[in-house]
């Protein structure tokens, strides 16, 4: 007895969006499907129309008419303009107080004009990160809404239900008004990319020093058992025991070495640079990325840079591994704790007031960047809600103090052998320069001064002061 209204709607069938439909029919949702072309609600249809309670739409009229009032829509389109597209053809047709979700990757400052203007009419308008790509869609996802209380009241317990559980606890949580939820999923893939950077740079240290891919495979698998162990960790242990079905080689030797992206990344560094926030770990991780891919940089590189070709020498192989485990363990905690910085300091300039523990809290399943420091993350901003730095708190301070021996090593070594270790070596210096007495800024100030009159401060007394530094300027 399927009721004669949807409970929810789902527009894009790609697969995310036919994914996420189907989620909420497992669940028990009677959901109403929609597709700017019908072939793929179609093949949703008869693929999967007998996992729950769907209702087909061929129309947008079709399809807001199917859905139970308050309406909770969510959008699954491509991001940017089809988003805006879509959103044209559905306020015409809605009721007040109707609900659309975006959950795609948008850009938070999209989701706050978009919340402003959709608001204004008398709608709802949630912006909602969702992350765990196309098997997490379907069986649990972390989710980031944000948008109003109200809405949250109505669309948030179907979310929720949905989305992956920690020990019980929904891996989804109301993050703030209108775009803080886009920007907290900004900074998780923020955070995933210089993740896989700096597993990226460990792996080409082992493979330096003569470990194989499989070697290098039982080394992330077990690494994967303790403090490092994440989704990114496992799922690097496996994709490097896959064989190329064609010539049977190592499948990671088959695939060209250039990275590319979407743009939540560059939209965190962008973020970060325009709040004042040192994110140069996730900075260097996307620029990785870019210049793994810059064709003609590195033909030109290749030609005329010399250095050493990358082979590792090292004495005690256990013992290189065990400090690049630690190392990357470092660079995880500074790679987090300048992305929970951003997070922190962006509620605050946007007004979200974000709740960071929960943040950490809704990440520890479901999420790509899913790892067993969360829990820890979590428990450090639940004890210390103004905990300034992840890497500085009380008990991730000392193991940071007790690793960076081996990280500095793992770095100089780095350097030394040619293997480029950019996120490993600029997350050191960040934890070297928070660290730091005094730093070169007072150098740095003076210059000002001398070439711009843009005075200094001074240790010993309050106030800008300015000299003339040389009389004949
Ligand atoms: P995929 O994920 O398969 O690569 P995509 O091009 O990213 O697909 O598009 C994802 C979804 O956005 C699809 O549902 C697509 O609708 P179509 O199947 O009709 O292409 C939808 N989409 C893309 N552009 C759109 C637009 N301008 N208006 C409405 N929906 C759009």
């Amino acid at each position: 007895e399927q009721p004669a209204k949807a409970n929810i709607g789902v527009v894009g069938m790609a697969v995310m969006g036919s994914n996420l439909a189907r989620n909420l029919a497992h669940h028990g949702y009677t959901v109403a499907v929609y597709n700017r072309s019908y072939s793929k609600t179609q093949a949703l249809i008869e693929d999967h129309g007998s996992e729950g309670h769907f209702i087909p739409a061929k129309t947008a009229e079709e399809f807001v008419q199917s859905i139970q009032t308050p309406r909770s829509i969510i959008l699954m389109v491509k991001a940017g303009g089809p988003t805006d597209a879509t959103i044209e053809t559905l306020l015409p047709l809605l009721s007040p107080g109707d609900i659309i979700m975006d959950g795609g990757n948008a850009y938070f400052r999209d989701t706050i004009r978009r919340e402003q203007e959709i608001s204004a009419k008398g709608f709802h308008f949630v912006g909602a990160g969702i992350s765990g790509g196309e098997y997490g869609a379907l069986t649990g996802p972390a989710i980031m809404p944000g948008g109003t209380p109200e809405s949250y009241r109505i669309i948030g317990p179907m979310l929720e239900d949905i989305s992956a559980h920690y020990e019980g606890e929904p891996c989804c949580a109301w993050m703030g008004p209108n775009g803080a939820g886009h920007f907290v999923k900004m900074i998780h893939n923020g955070i995933e990319y210089s993740d896989m950077q700096v597993i990226g740079e460990a792996y080409q240290l082992l493979r330096g020093a003569g470990l194989t891919n499989d070697e290098c495979a039982d080394v992330f698998a077990q690494w994967n058992t303790g403090d490092l162990s994440s989704y990114l960790i496992e799922i690097t242990a496996e994709v490097l025991r896959a064989k190329d079905p064609r010539t049977g080689k190592d499948l990671v030797e088959i695939i060209k070495d250039r990275a590319q992206m979407k743009g939540t990344g560059t939209w965190t560094v962008q973020t970060a640079l325009e709040l004042g926030v040192p994110a140069n770990g996730i900075a260097e991780a996307v620029f990785a990325r870019a210049e793994s891919s810059h064709d003609e940089l590195r033909a030109a590189g290749r030609a005329a840079l010399q250095g050493p070709d990358g082979t590792v020498h090292v004495d005690d192989r256990e013992a290189f591994v065990e400090d690049v485990r630690k190392a990357l363990w470092c660079s995880k905690v500074v790679s987090y704790s300048q992305g929970f910085d951003e997070i922190r300091t962006g509620g605050r300039e946007f007004g979200w007031d974000i709740d960071v523990a929960q943040a950490a809290s809704i990440w520890r399943d479901g999420c790509i960047i899913r790892a067993a420091l969360l829990e820890r993350i979590r428990k450090e901003y639940t004890a210390d809600p103004g905990l300034v730095s992840l890497m500085c708190s009380t008990s991730v301070a000392p193991e940071m103090a007790a690793n960076q021996d081996a990280w500095r090593r793992v770095v100089a070594l780095a350097a030394a052998s040619g293997v480029p270790a950019p996120v490993f070596s600029a997350t050191l210096a960040y934890y070297d320069m928070a660290r730091a007495p005094r730093v070169s800024a007072a150098l740095t100030q003076a210059q000002r001064d001398f070439f711009g009159s843009h005075t200094y401060e001074r240790v010993d007394e309050p106030g800008h002061y300015h000299i003339e530094w040389t009389a004949d300027r």
